[in-house]
């Protein structure tokens, strides 16, 4: 059985392909390679003994999308990472990210449907729920006003699945991300941001290997334990093998609607203050930061109910934060040492 992974050369693109891989799942990866690069399919190939077909092109350019799915009629579903997924610049630069990451996915819709490939997968995100008013937040939590034009990318994506669902044979799953954190045991394939991270573990991870001077902890007067603010981190390899689990329901036609939409989280939730002392404790290194002004549009606390996932898709998260801190040392220091 044969999957398009669209950004499969991304970070949660590349861990989902070894996973489908090692399912005995067919893969191929299309991606521009805006923010990765070629080499990562060789890296999977170095893990899964598999080299996925790769091809190179923008999903926004609706003739070579068409052209793919021309070549390609034996596809029995899509997942869809490929996006931009930068807040602060998506602030910066909306259009930007409403044309790349709703083009592609129109792109790809249009197309499964001439083409008659049957499932889509998409990379939604927990953002969608902003800051919630109950915790842990479930599936049927309210969608918050986005805070940013990416989080809005992702609102209208799921909205533009659902009309389209509605009146095609397209089934489509959602799966809504917590904060992906970790890397491939292998140390082959990881996180790669592009320039000065965003997001706090590549920053831990560049400040301990001296990349960075000082993480910058944005804010300690919030209304939590330790007044940092907390998040459902989530191991990137328990978040692929949902992705095989979704695939493995919607070929197995186990859907109970045309469209559904699930969690990926642990369930539990850690403030950044106790993600630095994980990953001290798992590398006995010291993290040199100091604690700043909050940065703007931080929400306080947020973790998921991840009951419905679990029990539906028949997956749960098995890996602790310090797996996931010690994975994401662990590829820090392969890559650089590759450099
Ligand atoms: P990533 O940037 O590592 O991977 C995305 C890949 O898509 C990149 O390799 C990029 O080159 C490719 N791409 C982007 N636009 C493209 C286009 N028009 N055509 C072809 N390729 C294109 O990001 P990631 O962290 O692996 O995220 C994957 C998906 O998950 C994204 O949709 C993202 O919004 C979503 N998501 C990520 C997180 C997170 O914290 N990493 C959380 C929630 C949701
Ligand atoms: C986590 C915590 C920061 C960096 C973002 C997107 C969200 C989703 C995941 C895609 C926060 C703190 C961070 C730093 C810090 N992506 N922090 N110093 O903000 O929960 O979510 O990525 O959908 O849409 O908004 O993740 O890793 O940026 O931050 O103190 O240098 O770490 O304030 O509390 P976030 P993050």
């Amino acid at each position: 059985m044969k999957i398009l992974v669209t950004g499969g050369t991304g970070y949660i693109g590349s861990h989902t392909v070894v996973e489908l891989q090692q399912e005995g799942f067919e893969v191929v990866v299309v991606d521009a390679l805006f923010n990765s690069r070629r080499e990562v399919i060789d890296n999977i190939a170095k893990i899964t003994g598999q080299k996925p077909e790769f091809e190179q092109f923008d999903l926004t350019d609706q003739a070579k999308t068409a052209d793919f799915f021309q070549r390609h009629q034996d596809l029995v579903g899509v997942i869809h990472f490929a996006a931009h997924k930068a807040v602060n610049d998506s602030v910066q630069h909306p259009i930007k990210y409403y044309r790349n990451n709703l083009d592609s996915l129109m792109n790809l819709l249009d197309n499964m449907e001439t083409f008659g490939v049957p499932n889509i997968v998409f990379s939604s995100s927990c953002t969608v729920y902003g800051q919630a008013d109950q915790l842990p937040v479930s599936e049927s939590a309210p969608i918050k006003k986005a805070e940013s034009p990416y989080g809005n990318t992702k609102q209208i994506a799921e909205e533009i699945i659902a009309d389209t669902v509605h009146v095609t044979p397209l089934h489509a799953i959602a799966l809504r991300y917590f904060n992906p954190i970790g890397a491939h045991e292998s140390g082959l394939i990881g996180e790669l941001p592009n320039g000065v991270p965003d997001n706090l573990l590549p920053y831990i991870t560049q400040t301990a290997y001296g990349i960075r001077e000082q993480l910058k902890v944005f804010g300690n007067d919030y209304n939590t334990p330790d007044g940092t603010p907390i998040r459902d981190y989530i191991h990137v390899v328990d978040l692929a093998k949902a992705h095989v689990a979704a695939v493995k329901r919607m070929v197995g036609n186990q859907m109970k609607k045309p469209f559904e939409v699930f969690n990926l989280g642990t369930g539990n939730g850690y403030s950044v203050l106790e993600v630095i002392k994980a990953f001290e404790k798992a590398t006995g290194l010291k993290v040199n930061y100091k604690i700043v002004g909050r940065r703007e549009g931080d929400i306080e606390q947020i973790w998921a109910d991840p009951t419905f996932s679990n029990e539906e898709l028949g997956w749960k998260a098995v890996r602790n934060l310090d797996e996931m801190v010690a994975s994401a040392w662990h590829w820090e220091q392969h890559y650089r040492n590759t450099l």
